[in-house]
């Protein structure tokens, strides 16, 4: 058997719209489930200029519209998250190919996905960047990670009671 909890980091740009928002979603899920001792989830970006700073208000406001609050600070993706973390899920193509150089230049054994690969309506298979539009787009960016959190919970929660979780 598998010890210690299932980890998830979910990875946009700047950590301060989409993977901050994705990382509410999943963990007011997993409440919703009574799963939160099972999992460990965080965000980062792979850009360092929000570094410190809360999410975009724009995010905050989509997230308690939805009854999800957003507590963390942006931080910038760093060497000990190829060990620390399971799973690393990006938000769009450009995340994966970054976190995709870093992974093989780490020997990282952790999985690396697209979030809208376990969208049920995966569109482009990317959530789109809302930061220069308004926030219409917060709103459909958070209807995607709603639905998409959702079905990646689903796969992950198949993969812990299956006991197939990476070993360490
Ligand atoms: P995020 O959005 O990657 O979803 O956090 C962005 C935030 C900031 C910038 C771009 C995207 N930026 O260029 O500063």
């Amino acid at each position: 058997m598998n010890e210690g909890p299932t980890r998830i980091l979910f990875v946009c740009l700047g950590n301060i719209c989409r993977s901050p928002l994705a990382e509410g979603v999943f963990k007011s899920l997993l409440r919703a489930r009574s799963l939160t001792e099972h999992y460990r989830v965080d965000s980062a970006g792979t850009g360092a200029w929000h570094v410190g700073e809360g999410p975009d208000r724009r995010a905050t406001e989509v997230a308690r519209r939805h009854g999800v609050t957003l507590e963390e600070r942006a931080r910038q993706v760093a060497a000990p998250d190829f060990v620390d973390f399971d799973y690393l899920v990006a938000m769009d193509r450009q995340n994966l190919s970054e976190l995709s150089t870093l992974t093989r230049r780490r020997g990282s054994r952790a999985r690396l996905h697209l979030l809208r690969e376990f969208d049920p309506d995966p569109g482009d298979r990317q959530v789109p960047d809302p930061y220069y539009g308004g926030a219409d787009g917060f709103e459909t960016v958070y209807v995607i990670l709603a639905r998409s959190c959702t079905a990646l919970l689903d796969h992950v929660e198949g993969q812990r009671s299956a006991g197939t979780r990476l070993g360490r």
